[in-house]
């Protein structure tokens, strides 16, 4: 069978915003500690204490930004436990993942020292469960003051005299459950507190003539980010966006978050290895709920918000599945397969769909944490399938997304009926002609044919990541089981012939 597709290579759509390559790294488990944090005194390699393969492997991804310290460890947390000599600082519980204990070596400092070793942007969420406007103010303060001030002077005493950049500023999360249970009207009341008080005070960033610290003047202001939905429910995206419709200058939001998750139903009860394809066509299945979410809550948004001021920010996506055996309770640590690299690609090209809407995203999480990039054990470390996926999708930051058009054709396995192909193709900001193909039949390739209107195609090259199995994972011990390889394309008269491999996604680069 061969699949056609067409690609209008002068079509104009939206940009893909980079932001929705974003990642979060919470608090938990080895997220953090283990899996970024390993200590000055560390024998792994480390720059102040941040492990130094992790930051190589990260930068390469061009991460936009980094979503911390939670999660609903957010609403637990109390800044000033992670501030100051580290001798000295409290040790806590941490009491939303697995009672572990929080000596609070990895805080506000060490955050912006990491974010900076990989270039990424900051994406902090206060804590409006237990935490008080007062509290949360006063870490604004802390990061963006100038040095003149108490606050500004307390970090620079922390080794920072500069104000750090909080580009993205959550305020509260799930506030629907762990963040506090709130109800919508009662949350969207403490948000107006927090979004007007919980000020940005970074001068170069937000400009002076900023009442609400937010989106005034300067050069790039901060973006607030409301909690919303993370169910089909509408009732948070209602009272939210109909509060941002009647807001007055006194406060406002950028942004408004939706989690959805992949994992067939709660609790989690996937396996991430020994799993076979009934395991992989339901849980790829179960990844399109996401085009539903998106839709309808989109569909309330523009209600309100008709010319997409505000983004809907996907900062936490992802397959959740069940902990590896033997691992700890609450530390969320699974493996990660090319199953979950394929159910990145389609949960990308979602996003890149609906560009003008959802223009940031983040995905759970970055290190040993549910689908993560990197895996680490003391001081061994491994790239997992969702890594090289990412990896292969950087030429989408930013790019214009193209028009495409493909008959999807149907993977079937016993009741479970999916697309087969999934296709985006954009304009990168190398003004080259991108092109990501998604064969999500684990059993058989498919044959794409493509025609490029409005473009004279000379040649083409391409990377696939595919693996024999659904489950094939990299290990320590085998880490190059799912890796990118060069896929032959073959260009004739300006059309692009290839083979996509079984369970496979491909990157293909068109010159012309
Ligand atoms: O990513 C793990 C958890 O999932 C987050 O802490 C929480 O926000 C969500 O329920």
């Amino acid at each position: 069978m061969t699949v056609a597709v067409t690609v209008k290579a002068d079509g104009t759509g939206p940009r893909i915003d980079r932001n929705i390559f974003g990642q979060f790294a919470e608090n938990l488990g080895t997220g953090i500690y283990g899996g970024v944090w390993v200590g000055e005194g560390s024998p792994i390699p480390n720059v102040r204490g941040i492990r130094s393969d992790v930051v190589t492997a990260l930068k390469a991804l061009r991460v936009p930004s980094v979503r911390w310290p939670g999660g609903c460890f957010a609403d637990e947390y109390h800044w000033r436990d992670g501030v100051g000599p580290r001798a000295k600082r409290a040790v806590t519980v941490n009491g939303s993942w697995g009672n572990a204990l929080e000596k609070n070596d990895f805080g506000t400092d060490e955050f912006f020292d990491f974010i900076g070793q990989i270039g990424s942007e900051a994406y902090i969420s206060v804590n409006m469960g237990s935490g008080s406007v007062k509290e949360a103010a006063d870490w604004m303060a802390y990061m963006t003051a100038d040095a003149g001030t108490t606050a500004g002077a307390e970090r620079a005493a922390n080794g920072h005299s500069a104000p750090y950049r909080v580009k993205f500023l959550g305020l509260g999360n799930e506030s629907w459950s762990c963040g506090g249970a709130y109800t919508p009207d009662y949350y969207v009341d403490e948000l107006k507190r927090y979004a007007r008080f919980a000020r940005n005070l970074n001068v170069e960033q937000n400009g002076t003539d900023n009442p609400a610290g937010g989106s005034i003047a300067g050069s790039d202001p901060m973006r607030r980010i409301a909690v919303g939905p993370g169910t089909l429910d509408t009732a948070y995206t209602d009272a939210v966006m109909r509060a941002w419709k009647a807001r007055d200058w006194a406060w406002s939001i950028e942004g408004l978050s939706m989690h959805q998750y992949t994992w067939v139903a709660w609790p989690p009860s996937y396996a991430s290895i020994g799993f076979g394809e009934r395991e992989y066509a339901t849980l790829v299945k179960d990844t399109l709920k996401m085009e539903d979410m998106i839709r309808i809550h989109s569909a309330v948004m523009d209600k309100y918000d008709p010319d997409k001021k505000v983004p809907l920010v996907i900062d936490e996506w992802g397959v959740w599945l069940q902990k590896l055996p033997g691992s700890r309770d609450g530390f969320l640590q699974q493996q990660n397969s090319i199953r979950d690299a394929i159910i990145a690609s389609i949960n990308l090209n979602m996003f890149a769909r609906h560009a003008d809407r959802v223009r940031m995203a983040a995905i759970a999480q970055m290190v040993n944490v549910l689908q993560a990039m990197i895996l680490t054990d003391g001081a061994k470390m491994v790239l997992t399938p969702t890594y090289h996926l990412f990896r292969m999708y950087v030429p989408f930051q930013d790019a214009r997304r193209l028009p495409i058009t493909f008959d999807a054709g149907t993977y079937r396995f016993g009741d479970v009926v999916l697309p087969r192909v999934d296709a985006i193709a954009a304009r990168g900001t190398d003004g080259k002609l991108w092109i990501a193909l998604t064969n999500v039949d684990p059993g058989r390739p498919v044959t794409i044919d493509v025609r490029i209107d409005a473009a004279r195609v000379r040649a083409a090259t391409g990377t696939v990541l595919t693996a024999d199995r659904v489950d094939a994972i990299n290990s320590y011990d085998r880490p190059d089981t799912v890796v990118p390889r060069p896929i032959a394309a073959r260009v004739h008269q300006g059309r692009i012939a290839i083979t996509l491999p079984p369970k496979s996604v491909t990157v293909l680069s068109a010159a012309e």
